[in-house]
């Protein structure tokens, strides 16, 4: 892997992570930093193919006889079923591990539990965890493919390019000339930072807006501009992505309350309007209603949310085959 360039972590600075500038996806997807925009569309491509296949409740036998460990230290709902769907849509062999059940709460560490399991031919490990740079560690020491579930505050490449693959079907296909707002806690999101790594390579422009203590330094230097309020960063926009207030990763609240937060930051019918006619809006998930974005939004005819979800899927079968490919384990 060459590394041409760094990109500091304005989320985590202590992190020092570094991004070559020419990744690509499989053996190893820890992030969306340097992916380009072919390799971004062939996964795309890849698994909207894969959607077809969800559609009509097929499965394929790409994956067969390949086992995928699903290590999940980090709470999750989406992303660990739409990896274990993906894997056993494909063939795969889905292992999950939580930490309270794992002999990670006898005092093994990460490395040495998940060295045991990929002794026993584990070809793919999916890592979530709250330390920025954990998925990363693991693939220069593990004999094994590597795909990050999310990393601290870093990134969540899978994330990234399901929420791609929302825009690119509501925009028909093209990024350029086209602008979304992220709004809320950028500071913390690992989402929004895998989106805009994403989004700035395929062209698109980014607008930021949020509470001043939520707003990572650095995040111009992404490629993002920074709208002062909601308002603006909404007016003429393309798409809308309302981020959850991760209060977990805060060490004090940083927010002097989540009706104040709702009033001035959440996405609501009015703020939408704003947007252009055809303009959509995106969350992650898992969304707190009537907090960053309001019910009637959530239920609401621009909402690509459900889509954003079955897109997980899909995009978790291409990644999951691209990274079994590259270590020889697919037919
Ligand atoms: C997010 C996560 O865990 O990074 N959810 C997800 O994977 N769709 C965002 C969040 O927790 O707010």
């Amino acid at each position: 892997m060459t590394v041409s360039t760094l990109i500091p972590n304005p989320a985590s600075p202590d992190a020092g992570l570094f991004h070559a500038a020419d990744q690509v996806i499989g053996p190893h997807l820890l992030g969306l930093a340097g992916v380009g925009r072919a390799e971004l569309t062939a996964v795309l491509d890849s698994a909207v193919r894969y959607r077809e296949l969800m559609r009509t409740r097929e499965t394929s036998e790409v994956l067969r006889g390949v086992a995928v460990c699903l290590a999940f230290f980090e709470d999750s709902t989406r992303t660990r079923v739409s990896f274990e769907l993906a894997a056993r849509r494909l063939g795969a062999m889905p292992i999950v591990v939580f930490p309270q059940g794992s002999s990670m709460s006898k005092g093994e560490s990460l490395l040495d539990t998940l060295q045991t399991i990929v002794s026993m031919r584990v070809d793919l490990v999916v890592v979530r965890h709250r330390s920025a740079g954990a998925p990363h560690y693991l693939a220069r020491h593990l004999d094994a493919g590597v795909i990050n579930g999310g990393d601290g505050a870093h990134e969540h490449p899978t994330q990234g390019l399901l929420d791609l693959l929302a825009l690119r079907d509501a925009w028909n296909g093209r990024f350029e000339g086209r602008r979304i707002a992220i709004v809320g806690d950028l500071a913390h999101s690992r989402v929004a930072r895998s989106a805009i790594f994403g989004l700035v390579t395929m062209g698109a422009r980014i607008t930021v807006a949020g509470p001043a203590t939520l707003m990572p330094e650095g995040i111009a230097d992404l490629g993002c501009e920074i709208a002062p309020t909601v308002e603006d960063a909404l007016r003429g926009a393309d798409a809308a992505m309302a981020l959850r207030i991760q209060h977990e990763r805060m060490e004090k609240s940083l927010i002097p309350s989540t009706r104040e937060y709702a009033r001035r930051w959440g996405l609501n019918a009015a703020r939408v309007h704003r947007m252009n006619p055809e303009a959509v809006v995106l969350h992650p998930g898992p969304f707190n209603r009537d907090v960053e974005i309001t019910s009637e939004v959530v239920d609401g005819p621009r909402s690509v949310i459900w889509r954003q979800v079955e897109n997980g899927a899909a995009v978790r079968c291409a990644v999951l085959e691209r990274c079994a490919r590259a270590r020889g384990a697919a037919r």
